[in-house]
């Protein structure tokens, strides 16, 4: 899912905006430490299932096929994108599914992989679709969890980092579609109006 942002400012060098900068919060390398863990830790609840991994587009995407290299035994995917309304780094919280399942979820063990857990309004909405379509199993795992920021009452059942209420970009994550391709989970600034803020 994207937040917009209010674009328009020059570049000033690639893939950033005047007034823009950002700072490693963290590395890639420990990203891919935490992930291998976390596969270890699902592949330990379930060692001989086929394991379904749904993808919420855009921000799970690498870390999705990464989880995916982990996990070891049979694994399949498949991936739904949502909207939700809102401007800049804030959400109003609704939710709109703009791209469908491909398969059925029905009897699968079923591995949602979110990006980030922020308010939480977003799993809410899915969790609620996915339990309709009765899977054998339903996880959820998150790379990062603001849990400062919740608000619907949900939690993941693996979580990779948790992380202050600060907003991230990086590793999949975007502003207005930028910073997705930064290989670190990085925390977005704004010079101009001081530190950007997801609250
Ligand atoms: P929630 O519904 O508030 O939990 O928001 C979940 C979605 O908002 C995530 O899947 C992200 O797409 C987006 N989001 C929340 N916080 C951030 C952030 O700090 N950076 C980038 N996207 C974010």
């Amino acid at each position: 899912m994207t937040k917009k942002g209010s674009a328009g400012s020059l570049k000033t060098r690639p893939g950033h905006r005047l007034g823009e900068s950002v700072r490693v919060l963290i590395s890639d390398a420990r990203v891919q430490q935490r992930l291998k863990q976390l596969a270890r830790d699902i592949r330990r609840d379930f060692p001989t299932e086929t394991l379904h991994l749904i993808g919420v587009l855009k921000g799970s995407v690498f870390f999705l096929t990464d989880l995916a290299r982990e996990l070891g035994g049979e694994v399949s995917f498949d991936f739904l994108a949502v909207s939700s309304y809102g401007k800049g780094t804030d959400s109003t919280g609704e939710v709109k599914l703009i791209k469908d399942l491909d398969v059925s979820i029905e009897g699968k063990t079923v591995i949602v992989v979110e990006d980030i857990l922020d308010t939480g309004l977003t799993l809410k909405y899915l969790l609620r679709f996915f339990e309709e379509k009765k899977p054998k199993h339903l996880r959820v795992v998150v790379l990062l969890d603001k849990v400062e920021r919740r608000i619907a009452d949900v939690r993941a059942d693996y979580v990779g980092f948790v992380i202050p209420n600060e907003f991230v970009v990086g590793y999949g994550l975007d502003f207005d579609e930028r910073y997705r391709n930064l290989p670190d989970v990085c925390v977005l600034q704004f010079a101009s109006k001081g530190k950007a803020k997801s609250a």
